[in-house]
């Protein structure tokens, strides 16, 4: 999730700058517009609004299993995270046991992020690239390799966000209030 959160950083510097230079008195000189750019059209910031929230707030239509989340991990994901999940080369996905390292299985508080981080990160070199009915079915499959859900489980947007990750209650919300709130 590395990537997510460079990429989190890069747009509060850009608000951050945006923000002073709309409160910013407006320099001698220059035009209140530089006629640069243009409003984003309704589609456009469609395309980017794919957060999925804890809740499942986000999930689009569309439905997987696991027995077709596997055909695609095999095709797509296996050489990078092992035939089984476990292997690697890269992070293993698969497993209950607390080591070696992290998992969607020991580690991941939320099902629902499996949607929002598949869709939005993976395959590695072609992100964004897999359809909702693609991503319901990797996250069918890779919960099923995890033992959560059964092989003949049905995941779409109505049941996705009632599946409990064994590692829920490894976080706790921060509910502390009187300092500065970071939402
Ligand atoms: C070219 C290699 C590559 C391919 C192909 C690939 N991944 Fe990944 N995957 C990675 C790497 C590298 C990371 C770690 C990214 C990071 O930490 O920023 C990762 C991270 C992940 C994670 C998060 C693991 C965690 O616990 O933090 C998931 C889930 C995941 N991949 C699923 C998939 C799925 C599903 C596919 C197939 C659609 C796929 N990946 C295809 C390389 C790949």
């Amino acid at each position: 999730m590395r990537r997510a959160a460079v990429i989190g950083v890069a747009v509060a510097a850009l608000a951050a700058v945006y923000a002073s230079a709309k409160q910013g008195a407006p320099r001698s000189g220059l035009p209140a517009r530089f006629g640069l750019g243009r409003a984003a059209t309704a589609a456009e910031i469609k395309a980017w609004d794919i957060d999925v929230m804890p809740d499942g707030d986000g999930l689009p239509p569309g439905s997987g299993t696991p027995a077709g989340g596997a055909k695609i991990y095999a095709r797509q994901c296996a050489a990078c995270h092992g035939p089984s999940g476990t292997e690697g080369p890269f992070d293993r996905l698969v497993g209950r046991d607390r080591a070696p390292g992290r998992t969607i299985g020991n580690y991941w508080p939320y099902a629902t992020t499996l949607y929002d981080y598949i869709h939005r990160a993976m395959p590695l070199g072609a992100p964004g690239s897999l359809t909702p009915d693609e991503v319901y079915g990797l996250v069918a499959y890779l919960l099923w390799r995890n033992e959560i859900i059964e092989e003949t489980a049905v995941i779409d947007g109505r049941t996705l966000p009632g599946v409990v990750m064994p590692a829920r209650d490894r976080f706790v919300v921060d509910d502390r209030r009187g300092g500065p709130e970071i939402r």
